[in-house]
Parts: C-alpha cells; structure tokens; sequence
C-alpha cells in the first residue's frame, strides 16, 4: 500500500486529493491546522518541524507528498503570514521529508502553485527573492509591506522556481524522486470563497477570464496532483503544470514556451 503525505488536507484540493488516494486503496497522512492526522501550524517552525518530525515517526518511508496548505491574499491580512504558511509552509515540508521519500516506492512530490503568478501584475520579487534565499524574517518583512494580495503570487512564484531548481537535482531526480508543480487557476474551495468576499480583491476575481468559461473543482485538480503521483508520470521532472481553464494561454499566448536564453549543463 503506498502512503501519501497531504498538507491542507482538511479543506478543498488536499481534501479532494486525499478522497482520491484513499478510494485508490492508499494510506494518507494529512497535515493541517485541524481535522488531520499531524495537526500543526505550518507558519510556525515549531509547527513545521512538528510536522516533519510526526511523520517520521509514523513510518520509515512515504511514497508520495503534496503540498496543499495555503492561504489566500486578502486586503486585511498580513502579507507576512502568507510567506511562512504558503512559502516556508511548503519549501521546509518538502526538504525536510525528501529522506523518507527517498525511501519511498517510485516517489513523487506535487507542490501547489498558481496561475496568479504569471497572471496577477506587480508581484514584488523582493519576496520571491528573500524566499528562495531562506531568509523567513526579510521575506516576512517585504511580504508586510507589499500586503498579501500582490503578495500571494509572490509566494506561489517562489515555491514554482523552488521546485524547478531542485527537481533536477541529485537529490531528487538523482534519488528517483520526482517533483513537479501544479499552478491552479480558479477552483471552487472555501479559499475562493473567502476571496471572493473581500471587497477590494473579490470584484477582480470574477473579472479575471476563464476562456472554458467556469470555474475549476478541487476534485478536478486532485485527478492531476493523482496523475503526478502515479505511474504514467514518471518523466515529468521540475514541470509547472498549469491547470487554469486557459486564462495563462490567453493572457500570456506568446510568453511561453521561451527560446532557451542561456545554457546551464551543471548538474547539482
Ligand atoms: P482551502 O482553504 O480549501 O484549503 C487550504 C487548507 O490549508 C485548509 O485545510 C487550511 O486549514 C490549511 N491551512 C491553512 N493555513 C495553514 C497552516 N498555517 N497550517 C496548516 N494548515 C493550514 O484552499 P484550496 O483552495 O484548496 O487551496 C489549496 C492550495 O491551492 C493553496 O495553496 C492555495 O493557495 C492554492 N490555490 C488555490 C486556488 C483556488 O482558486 N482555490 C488557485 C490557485 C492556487
């Protein structure tokens, strides 16, 4: 039986994933601020190591992790609290489990992104920048001046560009760990719901195009986080994979995929 470590699993797409692997016969493990099986705060270090060190109590190896917990942008939360939770909330869970996942059967992490970070303007890349440098207290500090609506994509551009830099690597590639993104578009859960009720963010929300023409559901999002879990996905490396109804193709038609710019042949 393979076991499967979820953080956020009590609401929306961890919720969705879990249902998932558990209907597949699968063992999980959620993590979550309530309703889990390792109940923790994941803006904390504390709670984070907490985390870590529950599961490897738990069991000798896993073979899947997926990193669900978040919290949304909004205009009277601090831009802070989202670096710890969304950033370091998934950065330090995927380090910090990346030995038992080694030891897993054909393992695989899914990291959650989101569409917002190449189509939400002016994200401020002093905290992407202090995230990828594992400065929590910079990151924090910028994330407070930049309020947690532009800094939400921030975050979710930091755990993209995270993931692309070690999915390559000895460590995980080179271990037969493979690790991927999935970037989201809108997906009915409790976390839009609570988006689409603050009245500065909330009106934008709905503005934004979804060229399909509705909204995403967690259940739609768990069938791809299961799909990179599974067998038929053992190519994907260092992938972002956008899920979003097409607002990135329009938004950005041309954007991507890039000519390569520059050559990089090391391998870390
Ligand atoms: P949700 O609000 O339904 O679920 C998030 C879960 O994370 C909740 O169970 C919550 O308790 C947990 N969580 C929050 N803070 C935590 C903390 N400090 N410690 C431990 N657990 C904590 O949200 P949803 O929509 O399912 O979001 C899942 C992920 O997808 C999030 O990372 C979110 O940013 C991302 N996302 C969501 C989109 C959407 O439209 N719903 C779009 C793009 C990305």
């Amino acid at each position: 039986m393979r076991t499967v470590v979820v953080t956020g699993s009590a609401s929306g797409m961890g919720a969705a994933t879990r249902a998932r692997l558990e209907a597949d016969g699968q063992r999980v493990i959620g993590i979550d601020q309530r309703d889990a099986d390792v109940v923790v705060d994941l803006g904390t270090v504390d709670g984070r190591a907490a985390a870590i060190a529950e599961v490897t109590a738990m069991t000798d190896a896993i073979d899947g992790l997926v990193t669900c917990a978040g919290v949304a942008g909004l205009t009277d939360r601090p831009g802070g609290l989202l670096t710890s939770v969304n950033y370091f909330g998934t950065v330090t869970l995927l380090a910090g489990l990346r030995e038992l996942l080694a030891r897993g059967d054909r393992p695989a992490a899914v990291g959650i992104s989101s569409n917002s970070t190449t189509c939400q303007p002016e994200v401020p890349m002093a905290v992407v920048e202090h995230c990828l440098a594992g400065d929590e207290a910079a990151a924090r500090a910028a994330g407070d001046v930049a309020g947690s609506v532009l800094t939400y994509p921030a975050t979710k551009l930091a755990i993209a560009r995270w993931i692309r830099r070690h999915a390559p690597t000895r460590d995980w590639a080179g271990a037969g760990i493979t690790l991927n993104a999935v970037a989201p578009g809108k997906v009915d859960t409790p976390l839009l719901a609570e988006t689409r009720r603050d009245t500065m963010i909330g009106p934008l929300v709905d503005a934004f195009p979804v060229p399909i023409g509705r909204s995403g559901t967690a259940d739609e999002l768990a069938g791809v986080v299961h799909f990179l879990l599974g067998p038929d996905a053992r190519f994907f490396c260092g992938s972002v994979v956008f899920v979003d109804g097409g607002t990135d193709a329009q938004l950005r038609t041309e954007d991507f995929p890039a000519p390569l710019a520059r050559v990089t042949t090391e391998y870390r």
